[in-house]
């Protein structure tokens, strides 16, 4: 499984040859600019809530290269009249791709389109493939549901927003690491604007201070489990 970060909450997923892209918003992310967008390559798009910061390029990725999108039944039911395939979920809900089983998982957060028309409930996914388990919070606040987490999934790698002010911050994120009982953490969702801009070099040495790994990529970088 390999796992590239794109910027804010923007990441790729390759798992055998398929490719899976998340929340991509990087046309209009000054800070990845150097990405081509046209070039991404993607089978599925998971999309974790209808805020623009996570959905700004998933009509153009999915016209491009016929991507199934799989999010909340509202989400991929707006992506729907788009003429865009969808795989509509729920909380708790889960289903097996090609790739590996992906379960919808509660988030605190909300979940609005652009226009303010209801995005349905944010969430984020726990995907089982090619024997790695990950979770992806997307969007959340620190919640116990965490807790539910692990005793169904032993998690190799754990993506957790970090950047505090809209989401959990360096700290809860640091509870969520135990909810979860995955102590190998990719921060996400930080630096992109001035409420959410963090000072890495404390982040991480407060993550080591627990005996955690707090990974932080430039964007475009990736790393493999
Ligand atoms: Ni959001
Ligand atoms: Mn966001």
């Amino acid at each position: 499984m390999k796992i590239t970060f794109y910027g804010h909450a923007s990441l790729a997923i390759q798992i055998k040859d398929i490719h899976i892209l998340v929340d991509p918003f990087i046309s209009s992310n000054e800070k990845a600019s150097h990405i081509d967008v046209n070039s991404l390559k993607a089978d599925y798009i998971l999309v974790t809530h209808a805020h623009q910061d996570h959905i700004a390029d998933v009509e153009s990725i999915a016209k491009r290269t016929g991507a199934v999108v799989i999010s909340n039944f509202e989400i991929v039911n707006h992506f729907g009249k788009l003429d865009i395939e969808g795989h509509p979920m729920n909380h708790g809900g889960k289903w097996d791709f090609e790739f590996g089983t992906v379960k919808y998982v509660n988030a605190i957060h909300t979940s609005s389109f652009p226009d303010g028309s209801y995005g349905g409930q944010p969430g984020g996914f726990v995907i089982e493939g090619e024997h790695k388990n990950i979770y992806i919070a997307g969007d959340t606040a620190l919640t116990y549901d965490m807790k539910l987490i692990p005793l169904q999934t032993k998690l190799d790698l754990a993506i957790l927003p970090i950047g505090d002010n809209f989401t959990m911050g360096i700290d809860d994120a640091i509870l969520a690491s135990d909810f979860i009982e995955c102590d190998k953490i990719l921060g996400y969702h930080y630096d992109t604007f001035g409420y959410i801009e963090i000072d890495h070099e404390e982040s991480k040495r407060k993550f080591f201070e627990k005996d955690k790994d707090l990974m932080l990529l430039e964007i475009g970088d990736f790393i493999e489990l």
